[in-house]
């Protein structure tokens, strides 16, 4: 065989920017070195205990073993309308207005394929979570960059959108509180957003992956909580993060029943929905006692504190983020963003260059505190030691 050609789309995907850092962070394994990894944003924290219980005597009943429902078992998609009128004071539908996704990364990839035809425009953040742009491309679609940066408090500037683009644009991509950027927003700006996308027919899909890891008793809104926001989107939820569920795969997305029902459609032609057993646990998670969500935010938000004081006597200069396991924090001046993730990796620590979520990430890195208090106070020591 000559080889098979790979289609246009995977040539368009954009350079895998963290080439150059795994490439390093294989050499400096292979001599031994200790590596404290800040890279990911997988949380090290278990499944709490109860959740895990639920699974296994759900994966023994034979009534779980067979294929689900496409759009969620009923039992789910109400408890998720429970949780949401209870966390955010949202009512929904549990017939039109819910999806369960296999991880909420599923749903995000999939999404375009029901809303971007070749040549249609999406507004994408920038640095952002990258599926979001990738999706856009394997639609065909393609992406307006929205930069965020620190002069907009990380918020994306509406008024900077070409009229053009904004006419031309079907779907714009959020993601409060924010990865990269650990940025948060308030109801307002989601009204603005509201008007905006009702102003020029653009379907708003908002990535709410993180509103349940805040701290100092902060509550971030839900998207759906502004006034006519279900006319006009819908919000992307996962367990993943706020019951350290990442290796479950399990998420949801609800809000305007049109473009839950387009992404159901998509979905029903690619998969067959959530092993039931995992909705079961899912079900557990939403109902039960939230006093889980709480100690894990305690265990975050230590970490924060323990970070953020060590990163500024070191001589960086970084807010202590409001939501999130990630800080967004200044390169010093006379480093890439990769040169100083290289210098950092030559210590043994891993952190993530800005610059791979989206050029105007150029200037940051991203830490994640998914490590031990311990792990991060020798991943200080360490930074430290290099009097940058
Ligand atoms: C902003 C954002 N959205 C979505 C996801 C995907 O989460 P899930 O595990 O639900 O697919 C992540 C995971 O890191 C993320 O950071």
């Amino acid at each position: 065989m000559k080889g098979i050609e790979k289609a246009q789309r995977l040539k368009k995907l954009p350079p895998y920017l963290f080439k150059e850092i795994d490439r390093k962070k294989e050499e400096v394994m292979s001599r031994g070195v200790d590596i404290i990894d800040l890279g990911v944003g997988d949380p090290d924290l278990p499944t709490p205990a109860h959740i895990i219980k639920a699974l296994t005597r759900a994966a023994e009943d034979p009534a779980n073993h067979r294929y689900p429902s496409y759009s969620g078992m009923h039992d789910f998609k109400y408890a998720v309308t429970e949780w949401y009128r209870e966390r955010f004071g949202v009512e929904l539908d549990p017939h039109m207005e819910v999806v369960s996704l296999i991880g909420s990364k599923e749903g995000i990839a999939h999404f375009p394929l029901a809303f971007i035809d070749p040549g249609d425009v999406a507004l994408v953040p920038s640095p952002a979570y990258p599926v979001y742009h990738i999706a856009t491309l394997f639609a065909g679609g393609e992406s307006y960059f929205m930069p965020l940066i620190s002069l907009n408090e990380f918020l994306p500037d509406l008024d900077a959108i070409p009229a053009e683009t904004a006419a031309r644009a079907k779907v714009m991509f959020l993601n409060y509180p924010n990865n990269p950027t650990a940025a948060v927003a308030d109801l307002e700006f989601f009204d603005r957003i509201v008007e905006f996308a009702g102003r020029h027919n653009i379907a708003v899909c908002h990535d709410a992956a993180y509103t349940e890891m805040a701290f100092d008793g902060y509550r971030p809104p839900s998207f759906l909580a502004a006034a006519g926001a279900k006319e006009v989107g819908i919000e992307f939820h996962s367990l993943s993060k706020t019951y350290n569920m990442t290796g479950w795969r399990i998420g949801f997305a609800v809000g305007n029943r049109d473009l839950i029902d387009g992404l159901g459609t998509i979905k029903s032609n690619v998969d067959s929905g959530v092993f039931q057993a995992v909705q079961i646990a899912g079900i557990e998670a939403l109902r039960k006692d939230q006093a889980c969500v709480g100690d894990m935010i305690e265990v975050y938000s230590r970490r924060r504190d323990v970070m953020v004081s060590g990163l500024r006597e070191a001589g960086f200069e970084l807010e202590a983020p409001k939501a999130t396991f990630y800080l967004w924090i200044k390169v010093p001046t006379g480093f890439t963003s990769t040169e100083l993730a290289s210098r950092f990796l030559e210590q043994g620590v891993v952190v993530t260059p800005g610059n791979g979520f989206g050029d105007p990430g150029e200037g940051y890195f991203r830490v994640a505190v998914t490590q031990k208090k311990e792990r991060l106070l020798e991943a200080i020591d360490r930074i430290k030691a290099m009097k940058l």
